[in-house]
């Protein structure tokens, strides 16, 4: 069996660091300045996991392309991790953007493309009623809100694994049976076991156990994970997750934030689910801030149906700039000619090629690890098979390695996200990106095999 020589992986990182210290000078500069008034250096925390000893600086986003300051052109695969998925900056919703920006960004009334949002949230997803949020956590956050009120009940139920966004009571892990905070997470308001069940991903017995006590408000999941590594559910997994929950009283939530990436109404409408409810954010407005979750007519009947009776104007579910009019008009041109058929035309081909690409490579390296595509999203990992579940993909994970080929493609004018070794399409991605990146991905791996 191959083996992979982890000294020399430990010693092209370090030759490698030098190098990119060396190539990437004004964004060392940025980061040395910045560090003295933003925390970690950064605006937003996630901003220093990218593999270089600092993060690089952009300079601009061009459909899948990212230019830094210091000059060099990037192949984005990261693509905002999801939220640039259909390419930065899209010229479709710029244009309606910079239109509405003249004529009021937010005024806290609702605007025509409200209605059009609406209507066609509810063509693609199934759910006959949506509200707008800021973002996919929000979406997600309200969602469970509005389960709570539906359901008269408290707690709520995610996979191991999980990412739902900085929603408190997701941001867990099973850990010897239990439910615990997420490790690096600070620590939760509530203690994760007033607040959460948690079970594995593809068991529905464990599901069934959970939800027996009739107390869990609702099962909030990404109906296949992406957050650790896309795991697949197995044949008849959701079906059985659907029955539970109907036969519980348990609201179903699906989150498809990343899985929108399957087609143009999600993977629900791609395998013709039925939850209760729906999230969506990241892309839905060609990367400014949006979200949304839409809800069943039982769901809406049991929550909203009085809370508009009573006119509350605190219920729970948005703030002052929720759903502003500059979301909506993005929103609406962003559904209209962006996340459109046409480009999921574009960018699955591209999915299919970088997947079998890395296979081929894989294959004829005899390196033990593999990789698995969900529609546009391409994943490989460090193992030689697919985990079933949250547990078998975190044990699977390789620190060392992943660093490695993150800080080599780098180098190379490549960019994978940083949490794990995954690659999506935009429909500006090109079969020329896709070989670029075969070729560097072999040239790293022929490094360090002994
Ligand atoms: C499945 C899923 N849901 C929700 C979110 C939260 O998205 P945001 O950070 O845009 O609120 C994320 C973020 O990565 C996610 O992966």
């Amino acid at each position: 069996m191959i083996q992979i020589d982890r000294n020399r992986v430990r010693t092209i990182i370090d030759r490698e660091q030098q190098l990119f210290s060396k190539t990437h000078l004004k964004s060392k500069r940025m980061f040395e300045h910045a560090r003295k008034s933003l925390i970690g250096g950064v605006p937003m925390n996630w901003m220093i996991e990218w593999p270089g000893s600092f993060p690089i600086f952009a300079k601009g986003g061009y459909g899948s392309r990212i230019i830094d300051v210091d000059g060099h052109t990037y192949v984005d695969f990261c693509l905002g991790d999801t939220g640039a998925m259909f390419g930065h900056s899209p010229k479709a919703t710029v244009e309606a953007a910079v239109r509405q920006m003249r004529k009021g960004i937010t005024m806290m009334l609702p605007t025509e493309d409200s209605v059009w949002v609406g209507e066609e949230l509810t063509r693609r997803f199934g759910l006959p009623y949506w509200q707008v949020a800021m973002t996919a956590t929000d979406a997600n956050r309200f969602s469970l809100r509005m389960a709570r009120e539906a359901t008269g009940r408290r707690k709520i139920l995610v996979f191991n694994g999980c990412y739902h966004g900085t929603v408190d009571e997701t941001l867990v892990r099973l850990v010897d049976g239990q439910v615990v905070p997420r490790e690096g997470a600070m620590p939760p308001p509530i203690e994760p076991e007033l607040t959460t069940r948690i079970v594995e991903f593809n068991d529905l017995n464990s599901l069934e156990k959970a939800l027996e006590s009739h107390d869990v408000a609702a099962v909030l999941m990404e109906p296949v994970m992406t957050n650790c590594g896309i795991i697949l559910p197995e044949e008849g997994y959701l079906e059985g997750v659907r029955e539970i929950t109907r036969a519980t009283g348990t609201v179903w939530i699906i989150d498809e934030t990343h899985t929108w990436c399957a087609g143009p109404g999600g993977y629900t409408a791609a395998h013709r689910l039925k939850p209760d409810m729906i999230t969506v954010g990241k892309p839905i407005a060609g990367g400014i801030p949006a979200g949304a979750f839409g809800a069943s007519q039982e769901i809406f009947d049991k929550t909203m149906r009085n809370m508009l009776a009573e006119t509350t104007g605190v219920n729970g579910l948005g703030g002052t700039l929720t759903g502003n009019a500059l979301a909506l008009a993005a929103m609406r041109v962003t559904l209209q000619k962006v996340i459109i058929k046409k480009a999921y035309d574009r960018m699955i081909p591209l999915a299919e090629r970088f997947n079998e690409s890395i296979e081929r490579v894989i294959q004829q390296t005899g390196v033990p690890w593999h990789s698995v595509r969900l529609g546009t999203r391409v994943e490989y990992r460090f193992g030689p098979k697919p985990p079933r579940n949250g547990a078998e993909a975190i044990a699977a994970k390789d620190p060392l390695l992943n660093k490695y080929v993150h800080l080599y493609d780098l180098n190379r004018g490549i960019l994978l996200t940083p949490f794990h070794n995954m690659a999506l399409m935009s429909p500006h991605s090109t079969r020329k990106d896709v070989n670029l990146h075969t070729a560097i991905f072999r040239d790293s791996i022929e490094q360090i095999i002994a």
